[in-house]
């Protein structure tokens, strides 16, 4: 207990304390009642505004009404419903793939799909910022676990000619969450048909915001053929539950008879997966949102820019707003909730020590009355506590 005692007092010394989390009472939207108080939310993933569309609800409402609320097992007993199946068969058509398989979370579907796919013989190649869901999957499988600086294709070269195995595996973040930025997915595939490694592609922040239609990185890049495993979750800009993997007939055969986090789980509810059928198919069909978003946060990002803020380069509705000193991020997004605007600071172990941040993430259904005013806020705040300069 003394232990734990100490542990918690140094991370409030160190200003990681992570509080209670913020309440709220309304749905996932632009604007949410949070604390009891109208708040603008810029910390959401929901990058479409798809969590409350009327449509998602009322596909959601029809599914329980017709199925019921629970799944009632794992896909492998009983669990396993027409939905389900119609929900793969929406994905594989949508990132161009053979097939899909559907987990609960996208964390399960990385961790299953690693785990299941590597053992002791295999070397994995992954870059440092990835998510901690593949972290875990390395790590649970006994690989040789091989980290390579961020998108940096030099160190990734030199780390695969120094430690590859019998068996290879290049896994990336399509889109950094905590930075915004893109993985460069055309030199990855270099690499890996050079070295003869196989490719994976976590595309939980690129699905709905990049690609052709919104169908993803891989797309984006134009790199879908060489790309192996694509995997991506239904709770962004989907704005559902579920993780999904898609990729070649074979993979999706072998994860179904081997990832655990797939068999030894009770499937997603009917509401969930009917839910995210309809999202994927406005997606598909109303390309109008996702170019709105994208340009709506490129002037955002060049207007912080030009206040004199350091902002992580990006072409994704992830605006990461670098403030370096925990406590001083910490203390912007706490002024910021007194005005009525969430933004959540990210600091250490989330993002390495020095560059603790305000992780702003656009909607498409943000006005620009809205985004006035967090601008004209943050640079008081910022001001105030020498962020930027005046
Ligand atoms: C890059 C990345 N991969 C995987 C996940 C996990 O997805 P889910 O929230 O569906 O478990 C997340 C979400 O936190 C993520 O940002």
């Amino acid at each position: 207990m003394t232990n734990i005692h100490q542990m918690m007092s140094a991370l409030k010394e160190k200003g990681l304390y992570r509080e209670d989390f913020k309440h709220l009472s309304s749905e996932q939207a632009h604007k949410v009642e949070m604390e009891g108080k109208e708040t603008i939310l810029l910390g959401s993933n929901n990058y479409l505004g798809l969590c409350s569309d009327i449509r998602l609800k009322e596909a959601a409402i029809d599914a329980t009404v017709k199925y019921g609320v629970g799944s009632g097992g794992s896909r492998l007993t009983t669990g396993s419903y027409d939905l389900h199946r119609a929900l793969e068969r929406k994905i594989a058509d949508f990132k161009g793939t053979q097939a899909s398989l559907i987990f609960n979370t996208g964390y399960m579907a990385n961790v299953g799909v690693i785990s299941s796919l590597c053992d002791r013989k295999w070397a994995i190649f992954s870059d440092k910022n990835n998510h901690a869901s593949i972290v875990d999957g390395c790590l649970l499988n006994g690989s040789r676990l091989v980290r390579y600086k961020h998108c940096d294709m030099g160190d990734l070269e030199r780390k695969i000619i120094e430690h590859r195995g019998s068996s290879n595996l290049i896994v990336t973040d399509g889109v950094f969450s905590m930075d915004g930025d893109v993985a460069p997915l055309d030199c990855i595939v270099k690499l890996a048909k050079k070295y003869g490694a196989i490719t994976m592609v976590d595309d939980a922040h690129g699905v709905g915001v990049l690609g052709e239609k919104g169908s993803g990185t891989v797309s984006h890049f134009r790199v879908d053929d060489e790309i192996d495993i694509q995997m991506g979750t239904l709770s962004k800009a989907i704005g559902s539950i579920g993780g999904y993997v898609a990729g070649k007939q074979c993979f999706i055969d072998y994860f179904r008879n081997f990832a655990r986090s797939f068999i030894y789980s009770t499937s997603l509810p009917p509401a969930s997966i009917a839910a995210s059928l309809k999202a994927i198919e406005i997606i598909e069909n109303e390309d109008s949102k996702r170019v709105h978003l994208l340009k709506m946060a490129n002037g955002f990002k060049n207007k912080l820019t030009d206040a004199g803020f350091i902002v992580s380069d990006t072409i994704t509705p992830i605006i990461p707003v670098i403030i370096g000193d925990a406590q001083k991020a910490v203390e912007i997004s706490k002024s910021l909730l007194q005005e009525g605007i969430f933004i959540p600071a990210i600091r250490p172990p989330t993002v390495s020590n020095g560059t603790s941040r305000l992780r702003l993430s656009l909607m498409a259904t943000h006005t620009d009355y809205e985004l006035e005013y967090v601008f004209d806020k943050l640079v008081f705040h910022a001001k105030r506590l020498g962020v930027i300069e005046g």
